[in-house]
């Protein structure tokens, strides 16, 4: 069985995202989508918010699973026997530094092999940092992230901007 992780922050799902999975979905038996637990970086969403986030927007996808991990990358994918990373390439920027990560597993397994999926044009400037950005000045996010997480993502705005959560 051919299987691939595709690991990242996903603070929180974008429709970019969403589009790597779905075309990785394709061509893989099995899609690990894998949350890393940055406990240096507190994000807007747990990373359980997170993982349910996007167990939401792929529940119509049967051979796509969803996983948390703290630590190495390699490390997660070894304990999950798997031996194939996918990234999502939006401009040079993602080029740079995803080139350096696949190199840097390399040497650090020889076995890991890191392929790249080109993002589709309309998803090349949507980022997670970009669509927060936009949800907390109060701007129009449904173009950017899966139509069944709006509400999770406003119910989220809400809660920071009247509650001080997140602060
Ligand atoms: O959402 P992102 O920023 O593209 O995700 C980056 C991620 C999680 C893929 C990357 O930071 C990662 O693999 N982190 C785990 C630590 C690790 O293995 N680093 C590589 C050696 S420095």
């Amino acid at each position: 069985m051919k299987r691939v992780v595709f690991p990242g922050s996903f603070d929180p799902i974008t429709k970019g995202h969403l589009d790597i999975i779905e075309r990785a979905a394709k061509i893989f038996d099995e899609v690990i989508v894998a949350v890393l637990v940055n406990v240096d970086k507190k994000g807007l969403f747990t990373i359980d918010e997170r993982v349910k986030l996007i167990e939401k927007t792929v529940s119509n996808i049967n051979n796509v699973k969803v996983k948390s991990f703290k630590g190495l990358l390699i490390d997660f994918l070894k304990r999950e026997g798997c031996t194939t990373v996918v990234k999502g390439l939006r401009n040079a920027t993602d080029y740079d530094y995803e080139v350096q990560m696949a190199i840097i597993n390399k040497a650090l397994d020889e076995k890991i092999e890191t392929l790249f999926l080109i993002a589709k044009s309309e998803y090349c400037s949507v980022s997670s940092s970009v669509v927060k950005q936009i949800g907390m000045l109060n701007g129009d996010i449904k173009k950017f992230i899966p139509s069944c997480i709006i509400e999770d993502f406003n119910d989220k705005i809400n809660k920071i901007t009247r509650g001080g959560e997140n602060e």
